[in-house]
């Protein structure tokens, strides 16, 4: 059972859920919900989601600016609509695919996910997404593939960000080919139950909920899989300072801040300063990937 737009309309669902964590399984609707509901309890972190006006108003999405509240301001007039992305290198079936056929039969699901920057702020996002294991399952990838690469659009008369130099664009991100089968890691295309808004990264992007939020590279329009790990924004910017992992560890600081807290944005100037936990909180889920890895040297 498949959730699609149509089978429910959104700002329903989000309202429904919070109904039926009030009032039980009678509020059952439609499977559809049935099915939402049935995703959050496996994979979704319990702790209270941020408003939608923080996740909306406080980003990072260089394309439009260095400032938290440029993406908010400028993404407005980014086109989403088409959009397609292409899939080439080490698979089986390389091509340029309409959105909606990379998101074709691949089931969506709503995933609560602590989500943890590398300036050492927090926010719990409910995204709407799938995840990339499934649509590399489709692709086909092939044996010698060991990593996955993304890039954002580059659209410089929508983007007034691209025009400094400061990145070199497109932005890029890339994952192990395990980190990308993990089944915590998805393709998020909405969140609070909508199509995913345009400072967030629409129509579609990366979550990696156990790295920094970095990773999780926004607007994609191309994966690639290769047999080398390849190059990345953040680290061809300061390799010393943003390792190819990246995986939350508040054990190995950044060079020039500590990692070992978090502030949870919207709880306030002087509150909600807490512990980082490994993984960001999915340790159990993820630590096996890097057993017998000096984590201090792949940070
Ligand atoms: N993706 C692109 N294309 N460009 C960016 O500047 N910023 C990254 C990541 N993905 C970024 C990106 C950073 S630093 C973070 S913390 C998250 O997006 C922020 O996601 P959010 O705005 O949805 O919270």
């Amino acid at each position: 059972m498949r959730l699609n737009w149509s089978d429910v309309t959104p700002k329903n669902m989000w309202l429904n859920r919070r109904q039926l964590m009030a009032g039980g399984a009678a509020l059952l609707a439609t499977p559809a919900l049935a099915r939402i509901e049935a995703a959050k309890s496996a994979y979704s972190t319990d702790e209270e989601p941020n408003s939608l006006e923080d996740i909306t108003s406080y980003n990072n999405f260089y394309e439009f600016g260095t400032g938290k509240g440029d993406p908010a301001e400028y993404a407005g007039g980014l086109t989403v609509d088409p959009w397609s992305i292409t899939i080439d290198g080490l698979v089986d079936k390389p091509g340029t695919y309409d959105l909606a056929d990379v998101m074709k039969d691949q089931p969506l699901e709503e995933r609560i996910y602590r989500f943890r920057c590398v300036e050492a702020w927090s926010m719990v996002v409910p995204w709407i997404g799938f995840q990339l294991s499934g649509l590399l399952d489709r692709v086909g990838v092939q044996p010698s593939a060991k990593f996955v690469a993304f890039e954002t659009l580059v659209r410089p008369e929508e983007m007034p960000g691209v025009a400094s130099p400061f990145i070199e664009w497109p932005y890029r991100e890339g994952l192990r080919l395990d980190e990308a089968m993990h089944p915590l890691t998805i393709l998020a295309t909405g969140l609070y139950g909508e199509p995913m808004p345009k400072q967030n990264g629409a129509p579609i992007r990366l979550v990696v909920p156990w790295k920094y939020g970095f990773k999780s590279i926004k607007s994609i329009v191309r994966i690639s899989l290769t047999d080398k790990m390849p190059p990345t924004t953040w680290n061809m910017l300061q390799p010393s300072e943003y390792g190819f992992y990246s995986n939350v560890n508040p054990t190995v600081d950044h060079p020039r801040w500590s990692q070992a807290s978090e502030r949870r944005i919207g709880t306030g100037l002087f509150g909600g300063r807490q512990d980082t936990l490994m993984f960001n909180g999915y340790e159990a889920e993820v630590a096996p990937l890097y057993a017998g890895q000096d984590l201090a040297v792949d940070f």
